[in-house]
């Protein structure tokens, strides 16, 4: 017979009583406890894209995507093995993204082109090169935002928050428009938030000065300014094979707190630490909703929804007004006016319109007047 080694009858010796172990509740508790807190963690990131298409020839362009839920999104769609645009304000940090993203995905077709929303000339300058460059576009993603940030104005004249969420991206599709017809079938995706609900569109003081601004306030109109033009603008592509919607990313652990206490405050940051890891969906999970609108079978014909957790989902009302949506269609066409035309001129047309706006300088509430045109 073969004995046990030293080694062995040491290991059987320590080991916990099996019948003592099961006399305690406490294993039970504890696992118990850590499944709870895994499945509620796993709610909480929401479902994943997981099917959906390649992307070989096709060509995406997304905003803001040097970081958070865009630079998720660039990431998974260069996986599918499309030619990515990141068109970011930013020029160290777009093309440091695109060298990460080539390198992570050896996709060779990733790269930055410099896009500030907040500036109509530099969105007409990215659409004039980008049409130089590329042939077809097939997939647009509005992404790029800013939230409650302090008051300030574009070199248009527009409450930051205005332009980068809404008419910076506004002007952006409409000089787009041609080539996704042309590339068809082709998608638009916007990307909203749940103050979409709690915005309204203020035509006679649309910078919010007025009656006081609020950053909140002048967000919510921004957003529910995004889901109006998306509903809007599905309806004009209707007779056209390329489809137009809006998703709703969730509350996800990104830098677009930036200018609210949990990111800017650091001892808000480290106490509230816990809870944010606990209730806030990564970056990854908030791209899963522009991914499904991008990519799956299921939405290539769906258009002017709204998306939510990978799925249709109810909006509130307003933002189904259709008077209001051509209201805001109508207004917005104004408030950028000379400046599809002056694309359509190519760069000396971007001069012409410099020209006649340093010509037109006049007081602020002037022309915040005349360009609203009410
Ligand atoms: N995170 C959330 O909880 C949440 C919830 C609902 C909706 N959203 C929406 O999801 C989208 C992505 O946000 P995120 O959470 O990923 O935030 P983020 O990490 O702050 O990313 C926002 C991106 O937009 C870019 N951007 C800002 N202003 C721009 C401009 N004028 N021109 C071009 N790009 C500009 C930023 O560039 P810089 O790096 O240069 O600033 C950044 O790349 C936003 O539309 C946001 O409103 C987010």
């Amino acid at each position: 017979m073969a004995h046990r080694s030293k080694a062995m009858d040491d290991f059987f010796a320590n080991m916990p009583n099996p019948d003592a172990m099961f006399q305690s509740w406490w294993p039970f508790l504890i696992a118990g406890g850590a499944g709870t807190l895994y499945g509620f963690r796993q709610w909480i990131r929401g479902p994943k894209c997981i099917g959906g298409a390649k992307l070989h020839n096709k060509t995406v362009i997304i905003t803001g995507a040097n970081g958070g839920i865009g630079r998720e999104i660039a990431m998974n769609l260069a996986n599918r093995g499309g030619k990515i645009v990141l068109a970011c304000r930013n020029e160290t940090e777009g093309k440091k993204t695109a060298e990460e993203i080539r390198k992570e995905t050896e996709n060779m077709d990733v790269y930055f082109m410099k896009l500030d929303l907040n500036s109509f000339q530099s969105v007409r300058d990215f659409v004039s090169r980008f049409k130089k460059k590329e042939k077809e576009l097939h997939i647009l993603i509005n992404n790029a935002g800013v939230m409650m940030c302090p008051q300030e104005t574009t070199e248009d004249g527009f409450d930051v928050q205005f332009q980068t969420n809404y008419l910076g991206h506004f002007l952006l599709t409409e000089l787009l428009l041609d080539m996704l017809k042309e590339s068809a079938p082709s998608r638009i995706i916007n990307v909203t938030a749940s103050a979409q609900n709690l915005g309204d569109i203020d035509f006679e003081d649309i910078n919010r000065e007025q009656k006081g601004y609020s950053p909140g306030e002048a967000y919510a109109q921004s957003k529910m300014a995004v889901a109006l033009h998306t509903f809007q603008l599905a309806k004009r592509l209707k007779d056209t094979k390329v489809t137009c919607n809006v998703v709703n990313p969730g509350i996800c652990n990104t830098d677009v707190y930036r200018h609210l206490p949990l990111k800017s405050k650091k001892f808000i940051r480290i106490s509230f630490g816990p809870f944010v890891w606990m209730l806030m969906k990564y970056a990854e999970d908030g791209a899963q909703m522009a991914i499904y609108c991008a990519t799956t079978d299921e939405v290539a014909e769906v258009s002017g929804k709204y998306f939510k957790e990978c799925k249709e989902a109810e909006i509130d009302g307003k933002c189904i007004d259709p008077m209001l949506q051509e209201q805001l269609y109508q207004a917005s066409l104004k408030w950028i006016k000379g400046a599809t035309q002056a694309v359509e001129d190519g760069a000396a047309g971007g001069e012409k319109e410099k020209e006649k706006k340093a010509q037109k300088k006049e007081p602020k509430s002037d022309s915040k007047m005349e360009r609203v045109g009410i």
